[in-house]
């Protein structure tokens, strides 16, 4: 069988350098893979994701009716499970060590693990919309990877595991990148294309979501700290002004009645 990338090569992700966004973030990486606890945590966290793609693409295997991709699915699948499995354990193992404190914040979307299929749905999509959506997924993964594998100097420990992990996501993307060319040989590029704006759409909404978060906080914060204020001073100054004696007063100097209750 010609080079259709059915094969791992390991090699590959030796020369695989964190590009674009991920470079320019890296002092951003590393700050947000310091902290011991929130690196743990993130690892638990990767480990669902890892899981839940390794479920999408055994769907995506009984649903195609390629063998070739069908097998390499299932192989796909079983590299997520195997992934999610040592970053449970690696996680696991790091929390044990350490002492009982809180996780902080996991900056999940400053530093977020490897997406797989999370933004699609795999029984609405094609064989050449799902590959394309997978090896830009798989690429974005690799390159993130190769991040903290250069930002976990300090852990080399965890390091190895992203080093390990980062040899199967190269397969992974190549592999995806060479089947749809195969099944989809004139339309690749539009495909690919397509995938690269899905994905710029979902980008959108998350940036958005998570915008409209921090600004819903900070305008609650500037209402509770600036606006408030005010209102009980304005409040203060109209009771001082009305000078209604406050608490019990007497009533011995009113008139008293037996016709009323006052
Ligand atoms: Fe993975
Ligand atoms: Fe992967």
């Amino acid at each position: 069988m010609g080079d259709i990338g059915t094969q791992p090569t390991p090699e590959r992700a030796l020369h695989i350098r964190p590009a674009g966004m991920d470079a320019l973030l890296k002092p951003v990486h590393r700050w947000v893979w310091a902290d011991a606890h929130r690196r743990a945590h993130k690892l638990l966290r990767f480990a669902e994701t890892e899981a839940d793609g390794g479920r999408d693409l055994t769907r995506a295997a009984e649903l195609t009716r390629d063998a070739l991709l069908r097998r390499l699915y299932l192989r796909h699948a079983s590299d997520e499970l195997r992934h999610a499995d040592m970053f449970r354990k690696r996680g696991r193992t790091m929390l044990a060590s350490l002492s009982r404190r809180g996780a902080g914040v996991e900056a999940n979307w400053l530093a977020p693990g490897e997406r797989g299929l999370d933004d699609l749905n795999v029984d609405h999509e094609n064989d050449d919309t799902l590959l394309a959506f997978l090896h830009l997924s798989e690429r974005a993964a690799a390159m993130r990877f190769a991040v903290y594998r250069e930002v976990l100097a300090g852990d080399p420990d965890t390091r190895a595991v992203f080093e390990t992990i980062l040899r199967d996501e190269a397969f992974h993307m190549n592999y995806t990148r060479k089947q749809l060319e195969r099944v989809s040989p004139r339309k690749h590029g539009v495909r690919l294309w397509m995938a690269r704006l899905h994905r710029v759409g979902k980008l959108y909404l998350r940036f958005a979501a998570a915008f409209a978060g921090v600004m819903g906080a900070l305008i609650l914060g500037l209402q509770y700290f600036v606006v408030l204020p005010f209102f009980a001073l304005a409040a203060k100054h109209a009771e001082r002004r009305a000078r209604v004696p406050s608490g019990w007063t007497s009533v011995a100097s009113r008139s008293f009645s037996f016709r009323s209750q006052y």
